[in-house]
């Protein structure tokens, strides 16, 4: 069994990662600054609470915690249409705080390492799918510094012997279907926690960004896949680290894309209420579809996703939301 240091922890997709860790017999310890994620999503696992971009807090807690056998990075910021106008701030979290990181990673000679990365390196797509050969042209801050950090990770593999695995994204959704963890941004900007969120009355009506988009009904398509498959595929990505020579990059997805109008659809189909919506101009920084190849994560990890129903993302969502 081996001793994982989680970044981000505490927040969305690293407290499923963790909880997937865990149920598998793994020992964790969870770094995070709880600016985005919540004490009570580590459930009693060891949390220290600093920020990765202060190069002693994660030193001290490698020197704390000793035999690390691997870090799983989540920590970081994501939400795509504020990077536009947070620009700054985003590379200052995500590329500073990965920067230092693999500085204490490689002081403390901890090799593997799996690293939350995410479609908006793309970019618009210029193929229907989304393969991970699909050049990387990321049109907001976000997936650019995301960008950057696949390349200081591509550095230190080839500097140090860095052991890395790259896990591009698509749109997490849907969470633990026992409903003790879930999504939880403060504020929400994804879009399924915001149907949701309609549906509960916690807020007046969703507003639809957009729906002069390229793409059948004029809204944006996004592929949702299920935080604990992204969960499971980590712990399978980190297990195949000693057989690769190279670093491991997979996209990760169901294959299948959606529009918004088809998710307040679904929704309507299988929530107490119907989605009140308002339909408002673009927001800045959306390609308008992305969805990807799972190939390649069916291959290398032997992954497929077990949850790929938007039903059950959205039922689990619901599960959680309707209880905070
Ligand atoms: N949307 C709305 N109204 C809302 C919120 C979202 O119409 O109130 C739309 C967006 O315009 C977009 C779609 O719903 O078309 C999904 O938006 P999200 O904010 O839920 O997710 P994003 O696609 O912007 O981004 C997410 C992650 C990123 C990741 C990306 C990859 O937040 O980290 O998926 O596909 F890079």
């Amino acid at each position: 069994m081996s001793k994982i240091l989680i970044t981000g922890g505490a927040g969305f997709i690293g407290a499923h990662a963790t909880q997937a860790l865990v149920s598998k017999g793994h020992d964790v310890i969870i770094f995070d600054n709880l600016s985005n994620g919540f004490k009570e999503q580590t459930l009693g696992q060891k949390l220290i609470v600093g920020d990765i971009r202060n190069f002693n807090d994660l030193n001290d807690a490698f020197k704390q915690h000793k035999d690390i056998d691997g870090v799983f990075h989540f920590a970081g910021l994501i939400e795509a249409g504020r990077s536009v106008t947070e620009p700054d701030l985003f590379h200052d979290v995500n590329v500073n705080g990965t920067k230092n990181l693999l500085k204490v990673m490689e002081a403390h000679a901890v090799k593997k390492l799996v690293f939350s990365s995410t479609a908006a390196v793309y970019g618009s797509p210029i193929t229907d799918i989304i393969d991970e050969d699909h050049p990387l042209n990321p049109i907001n801050p976000y997936g650019e510094t995301k960008k950057i950090c696949e390349e200081l990770i591509h550095d230190a593999h080839n500097a140090w012997g860095l052991e890395p695995a790259i896990l591009r994204y698509f749109n997490a959704a849907g969470c633990d279907p026992q409903g003790r963890i879930g999504e939880r941004h403060d504020p929400e900007t994804h879009l399924i926690p915001l149907v949701i969120d309609a549906v509960l009355g916690k807020r007046s009506s969703l507003e639809i960004f957009g729906t002069d988009y390229d793409t059948p009904d004029g809204t944006c398509v996004r592929d949702y896949v299920h935080v604990c498959d992204l969960a499971d595929a980590h712990v399978k990505a980190f297990d195949r680290l000693d057989t690769m020579s190279e670093p491991l990059i997979c996209n990760l997805g169901t294959g299948r894309g959606f529009s918004v109008q088809e998710v307040i659809e679904t929704a309507n189909k299988i929530l107490p209420t119907p989605v009140a919506y308002n339909e408002t101009r673009r927001r800045e920084g959306d390609p308008a579809i992305l969805v990807c190849s799972i190939g390649k994560a069916k291959k290398m990890i032997n992954w497929t996703p077990k949850y790929p129903l938007l039903t059950d993302m959205i039922q689990h969502c619901y599960a959680f939301r309707k209880n905070f």
